[in-house]
């Protein structure tokens, strides 16, 4: 096993069960400034191990902002978060970049490819930027996950030449390079086509079932939520019971 694949084995633990809480989670912004606002306003919330969770909730409710905060981009003001077991909120910043970069994947609504990239390139690069070098078992692990998510045709093309679908496939792979416990996807089929969404969600379905990734997915479609284990609205900062 290469070293890449050891490390990433040993620091994403499959325990405990919860793999995120938060307790009474208050964000603000401008924080000291006459513009400070108060975005979160105390969100209780348990994501058990292998729960697909649906947030839904009107534009600016924040839900991104819930996503940030969870997935470790942003601090939370006040409060306690919990992920995969670990107290987050008295790290460092390397401490939270580690814990980050081996428990979490994230699917946004606009892909974030490297356009000048090829589909498996862009799998790749999590891993490269975990090792440090470049090996074949990444590019073999790559192809593996291009393939999971039906696209070894077009392994080789560069992202920006395949369609917005293919895209988020390929973000969908990128996310799982590190085969995260928790996948954060915040509104990823909200730029597609039905049948599009459709596929994509049904990957992240299959990845959930088949690995046990706990997964939150922020979406403005009723339908796809109902397929979820769960749904949480967030609505005004607060999640509305
Ligand atoms: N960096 C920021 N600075 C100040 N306000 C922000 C920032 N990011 C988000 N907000 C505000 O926080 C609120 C929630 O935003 P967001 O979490 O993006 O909502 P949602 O994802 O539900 O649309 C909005 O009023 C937004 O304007
Ligand atoms: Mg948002």
């Amino acid at each position: 096993m290469a070293d890449w694949q050891a490390s990433s084995a040993e620091s994403a633990p499959r325990e405990p069960e919860c793999v995120v809480q938060l307790r009474a989670v208050r964000k603000s912004y401008n924080v000291g400034s006459p513009n400070e606002t108060e975005v979160l306003h105390g969100i209780d919330l348990t994501l058990a191990r292998g729960e697909f969770c649906a947030v839904m909730g009107p534009s600016g409710s924040g839900k991104s902002t819930l996503l940030n905060i969870v997935g470790l981009l942003d601090r939370p003001t006040q409060g306690l978060l919990s992920v995969c077991g670990e107290e987050t909120t008295t790290l460092d910043d390397g401490a939270l970049t580690r814990l980050r970069g081996h428990n979490i994947g994230f699917v946004f609504q606009f892909h974030n490819l490297l356009g000048a990239f090829t589909a498996l390139e862009n799998v790749m690069l999590p891993m490269l930027g975990a090792a440090g070098f470049p090996s074949p078992a990444m590019a073999t692990r790559a192809a593996e996950l291009i393939d999971s998510v039906g696209l070894t045709p077009w392994r080789d093309q560069l992202a920006s030449h395949l369609s917005g679908g293919q895209q988020q496939r390929v973000a969908l792979a990128r996310a799982l390079a590190m085969n995260p416990a928790l996948l954060l996807a915040d509104e990823p089929t909200g730029n597609l086509d039905t049948k599009s969404a459709d596929t994509v969600f049904e990957l992240l379905r299959r990845v959930n079932r088949e690995c046990g990734t706990s997964v939150l997915f922020v979406t403005h479609n009723p339908a796809l939520a109902s397929r979820c284990d769960k749904t949480i609205m967030v609505v005004d900062g607060l999640i509305k019971a």
